[in-house]
């Protein structure tokens, strides 16, 4: 690995592994994939990709082994509160829109509830004691930690907590072990953090492209290209339904006078709802487009 390249984490296998990679070969990235390696080498750009556990990427940034990582707020914020003597700045450059998930408080299905002061005196099982400490400490309660690197859900059917802490998403591992959520201790997402290594000019230079271009995915995603023709005189209130709309472009129409075609850029999704007010309006022939890449 030479000084010279974008050292990039991204979680190797897990919730936010697909998304992440798929987010950089969208950045025009190719890498030479290697089936169990934790390292890609970018064919095409200065970038190593290190695949690894997304719990350790908060650590691999403040150490300056990656100068970038992808990896929920809360893997981040557990890091940061467990070196709050450190040294401990990370960068959050840009919020990606999906590993939507939360810290969540579950105890036992059958088990009463009526405020975060029964868990008074027990025993909540968690990988998150920083998070899960201040949270009780917020509450003023006082409940003993049992720290687990994993399978916190089975702690309380094996009698050694009466909650726990964990990450919820969809809510299937929850619902597979008895357990209901009763508090929510943080709301997280994938975010790209830079780390503390300094880059020279030319890497800096690379990452403000990199970043750039991450943006410009991310507004691609949410946006779509409108076609369709319109009545001459309702192009006011069509673009006025249009979500989100750019200035559009109003051409005539070949031998139809009272007609005109009009494309648009919308920075929002278009939904049915929006094709039926749309429709309503005199449009026909609309056409939705996605949008593959943008630069603004
Ligand atoms: C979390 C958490 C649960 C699961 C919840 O693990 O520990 O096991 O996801 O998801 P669900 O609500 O969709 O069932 P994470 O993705 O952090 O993986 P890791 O613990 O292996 O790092
Ligand atoms: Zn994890």
């Amino acid at each position: 690995m030479s000084n010279h390249r974008m050292k990039i984490a991204i979680q190797k296998s897990g919730r936010l592994s697909d998304d992440s990679l798929q987010l950089l070969e969208r950045c025009g990235i190719q890498f030479a994939r290697s089936k169990d390696k934790l390292f890609w080498f970018g064919r095409n750009l200065p970038v190593d990709l290190l695949l690894v556990r997304d719990d350790d990427i908060p650590r691999l940034l403040l150490d300056g082994v990656c100068d970038l990582g992808i990896c929920g707020e809360n893997v981040t914020r557990e890091c940061l509160l467990d070196r709050s003597a450190a040294n401990t700045a990370l960068t959050a450059e840009v919020a990606l829109d999906f590993g939507a998930c939360r810290l969540a408080l579950a105890i036992p299905e059958q088990h009463a509830f009526s405020g975060i002061q029964d868990l008074s005196g027990k025993r909540i099982a968690t990988s998150y004691p920083g998070l899960t400490g201040e949270y009780l400490q917020q509450h003023a309660v006082q409940a003993s930690i049992v720290e687990l690197s994993g399978s916190v859900e089975i702690a309380p059917s094996m009698g050694t907590a009466d909650a726990i802490v964990d990450l919820v998403s969809t809510g299937t591992t929850l619902r597979a072990n008895h357990l209901r959520e009763v508090a929510e201790v943080l709301i997280s997402q994938a975010v790209l953090y830079s780390g503390t290594r300094t880059l020279d000019a030319e890497l800096n230079r690379f990452k403000a492209r990199l970043i750039q271009r991450i943006q410009g995915v991310l507004k691609a995603k949410e946006s779509k290209y409108v076609m369709l023709h319109a009545p001459k005189d309702s192009v006011q209130r069509i673009a006025d339904i249009l979500p989100a709309a750019e200035a559009p472009t109003v051409l005539s129409l070949d031998g139809q006078p009272d007609k005109v075609a009009i494309h648009t850029l919308c920075r929002e999704n278009v939904f049915w709802e929006h094709l039926e007010e749309l429709q309503a309006a005199g449009a026909t022939a609309v056409l939705v487009l996605p949008v593959e890449k943008m630069l603004a």
